[in-house]
């Protein structure tokens, strides 16, 4: 195996998954775990994390001594390579500024540790110190301006060290560079990769114990339906769902929640009808931020009501995904200015202290499909595009009624049906139906008439942030348009929104 010292970076976690992804054994162990829990592995090599502190602060976590006199080979990641740097004698400092982000490095000496990969590389930096003068024995063999010893080794001793972070998607060579440390190591890619959904129950299990009960919220999307199979699986019936129709859903969603989750799972299920609820909350409100705001309040309200009515539950299960992790606690991020507010389902006060239990945490989007897969979840379910927590709300520009809401649901629902069947639904990231606010003439068989209009929205995208409209054939828009003017009464104008992100936002409101 090759453990992983954790130094407390909030990747450290991921060190250890891209290993066993890559077939290499590992775990995650504390900094100070003693020799014996370490040995007890069979470790060929040993990882050492990143970390926030600096080596040179009082009481910051040192290089354990058994490992300074083992003949293991070592690889040290941001703080673990200025940890070694550090201790065997070299110059750590605090430049002025800090290197955070998407940088350039050079291999400046050709180096197995940099087996298969190109001369310039892009690697993800995320450092405050920096190594000014290197012990006796390294030599650089990366470098960049900002960070002139990018990368060390000491061959003797088969110790190296990294200032990026090789364990990130925006390292482009990182699990190279893993595999390439494992090879040093003499390690053979003998780990099944094993489904993380193994993992990700052992570590519910050990945090959630023998007897405590966990409350989880159904939205219908992916995420939290993987997270409470996964819990499920876990502790079994300890685990209670709680899914609020709110009405503000797309065609057949809340019937699909409750079919797949209580009769098909068989996971305990609290269903809660609340249309009315927030209709009558939603009544006569068009403004987006308003609508946001209320949903997201009589969201948590109810949840909270189910919640106490429970006995004895003392955790919440969240969805997290591993980017929201990142996002959350990465340091300097400038932040960006208020678009809009955004409430997911789960968002609970804190005065009810429950504790978070986050199954997918350590998890891509894409290794949450996979999970959800293999967990048996639908596939329709499982490559579903994401819905925003106020729903179809959001999608109505205007007041929300429920004639209004059932236009949208039935425009909605050809869309793609469509999308699905021309097989475009995966080739796009999002695409649904808009209502607008805007009545206009039209004529059908021999009447005038003055109906509203739809708004087709498609887009691809890689992370939301940024977004391009899709190209969807004329055919299949023509298609769609045709099936919405004649199948659902009172439209009489399908639009297409040709607009990417920025300027326009994927949603209207
Ligand atoms: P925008 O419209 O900001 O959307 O370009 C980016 C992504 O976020 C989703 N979205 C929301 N999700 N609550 C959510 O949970 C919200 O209030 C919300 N608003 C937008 C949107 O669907 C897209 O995927």
């Amino acid at each position: 195996s090759i453990p992983v010292l954790d130094f407390g970076s909030q990747t450290a976690q991921l060190i250890v998954r891209r290993l066993r992804e890559l077939g290499y054994y590992s775990e995650l162990l504390p900094h100070d775990a003693p020799e014996d829990q370490v040995r007890a592995l069979a470790p060929v090599g040993i990882v050492l994390s990143g970390g926030p502190a600096s080596v040179y602060e009082p009481g910051a976590p040192t290089l354990p001594s058994w490992l300074l006199e083992s003949d293991l080979p070592v690889f040290g990641i941001c703080y673990g390579m200025q940890l070694i740097s550090h201790t065997l004698g070299g110059i750590v400092t605090r430049p002025a500024g800090r290197e955070y982000g998407p940088a350039m490095i050079t291999i400046t000496h050709p180096h197995p540790l940099f087996a298969d990969t190109p001369t310039e590389q892009p690697v993800w930096m995320s450092h405050g110190d920096r190594i000014e003068q290197l012990p006796t024995g390294f030599t650089a063999i990366a470098a960049n301006p900002a960070t002139p010893f990018a990368a060390i080794a000491d061959d003797r001793r088969k110790w190296y060290g990294v200032q990026f972070h090789p364990e990130v998607v925006h390292t482009v060579y990182g699990r190279t560079i893993l595999t390439n440390f494992a090879r040093l190591c003499g390690a053979r890619p003998e780990w099944q990769p094993n489904s993380f959904v193994a993992e990700a129950i052992e570590r519910v299990k050990a945090q959630v114990g023998d007897h405590g009960r966990v409350i989880c919220a159904l939205s219908g999307g992916v995420d939290s339906a993987v997270a409470a199979l996964i819990i499920h699986r876990a502790i079994g019936d300890r685990l209670t769902c709680v899914f609020v129709d709110n009405g503000l859903l797309r065609a057949g969603e809340a019937e699909q929640v409750i079919a797949t989750f209580s009769e098909h799972f068989h996971v305990p299920l609290i269903a809660v009808d609340a249309r009315e609820e927030f209709m009558t909350a939603l009544k006569g409100v068009t403004d987006p931020e308003q609508k946001r705001k209320i949903i997201g309040e009589k969201f948590i309200r109810i949840f909270e009501r189910e919640a106490r009515a429970l006995a004895g539950v003392e955790f919440l299960a969240q969805g997290t995904l591993y980017p929201d992790v990142i996002e959350s606690t990465a340091p300097d991020r400038p932040k960006a200015a208020k678009i809009k507010t955004h409430h997911n389902v789960g968002g609970l006060p804190a005065d009810m202290q429950l504790k978070l239990v986050e199954p997918l945490r350590y998890l891509f989007k894409d290794e949450v499909r996979a999970a959800g897969l293999q967990l048996g979840l639908p596939e329709t379910w499982v490559w579903r595009h994401p819905f925003p927590g106020p729903g179809l709300a959001v999608r109505i520009i205007g007041e929300v009624t429920w004639e209004r809401l059932e236009i949208l649901r039935q425009a909605d629902k050809i869309f793609l049906e469509e999308l699905h069947a021309s097989g475009y639904y995966r080739a796009t990231q999002q695409a649904f139906a808009v209502l607008l606010p805007v009545q206009s003439v039209g004529v059908m068989g021999d009447g005038r008439t003055y109906g509203v209009t739809i708004a087709l929205r498609a887009i691809t995208t890689e992370d939301y942030m940024t977004a391009d409209w899709a190209r969807l054939p004329y055919e299949l828009l023509a298609h769609v348009s045709s099936r919405i003017v004649n199948e659902v009464e009172g439209v009489n104008r399908v639009v297409y929104d040709i607009s990417s992100k920025p300027p326009a936002t994927i949603e209207w409101e």
